[in-house]
């Protein structure tokens, strides 16, 4: 006999879905040569793709729509301090209203405030973070723009953009010798967890398609 319990289950309405993702650090070029860093975290990945989610009114969001590029530098778990540095900070000035009210700050250099080194890119613009285990280089292919008055941290709605990779950049500790293969016990990847910074846990399996 089958003697599974079914879970119980409420109808909840958290303020935020934000179920667990990796951080991204996306680096921009500004409109003066200078480089800024924007925390995100709604991002995935498909094919050579990466599709990413950014709130309007953002630094990061003005520099990738009118510069067409980014890099997409993948914060690994060690990297939870500098990124909390970043948290209540944009490079945009003056800030929108709706990020004063939410106690963000304006900041200019982002590298220095978090203490991370810029390291040249090979096609876009905008430096990689040496830090950050996984630089992914990539150009915009499109976007969309949703206003959503009524979503509170959102005042000025959302665009939702698609990335096509480049290059991959990843430090040498975490490839697997001689194959073009990340290992995945070795990286060790940050995550975004309803708020949270939460690591990656010890590695349970893989799937019938991988190659190591
Ligand atoms: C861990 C983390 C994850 C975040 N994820 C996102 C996100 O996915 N999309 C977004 O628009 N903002 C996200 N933010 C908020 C931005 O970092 C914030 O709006 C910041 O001011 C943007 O900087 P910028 O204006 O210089 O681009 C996140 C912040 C942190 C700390």
């Amino acid at each position: 006999m089958d003697m599974y319990r079914t879970p119980d289950t409420l109808v909840i309405h958290p303020s935020i879905l934000y179920f667990g993702t990796p951080v991204v650090l996306i680096t921009t070029r500004n409109v003066d040569g200078s480089t800024n860093i924007t925390p995100m975290s709604s991002a995935w990945a498909l094919a050579d793709r990466v599709v990413i989610g950014l709130s309007g009114g953002g630094q990061g969001l003005a520099n990738l729509l009118r510069e067409g590029e980014c890099v997409l530098n993948l914060a690994g778990e060690d990297m939870h301090e500098a990124v909390e540095r970043l948290a209540p900070t944009s490079g945009r000035n003056p800030l929108p209203a709706w990020k004063r009210e939410h106690g963000y700050r304006h900041e200019a250099d982002k590298f220095a405030l978090a203490g991370l080194h810029a390291q040249p890119s090979l096609t876009v613009a905008a430096p990689r973070i040496a830090e950050c285990p996984l630089q992914l280089e990539a150009v915009l292919v499109q976007s969309t723009f949703r206003s959503l008055e009524a979503w509170r941290d959102d005042a000025d709605g959302f665009s939702i953009l698609e990335l096509e990779v480049l290059h991959v950049h990843a430090h040498a500790d975490i490839v697997v010798p001689a194959t073009q293969h990340i290992d995945p016990v070795r990286y060790a990847p940050l995550f975004y967890l309803f708020r949270h910074y939460v690591g990656r846990g010890a590695a349970l399996g893989k799937t019938f398609k991988a190659q190591v």
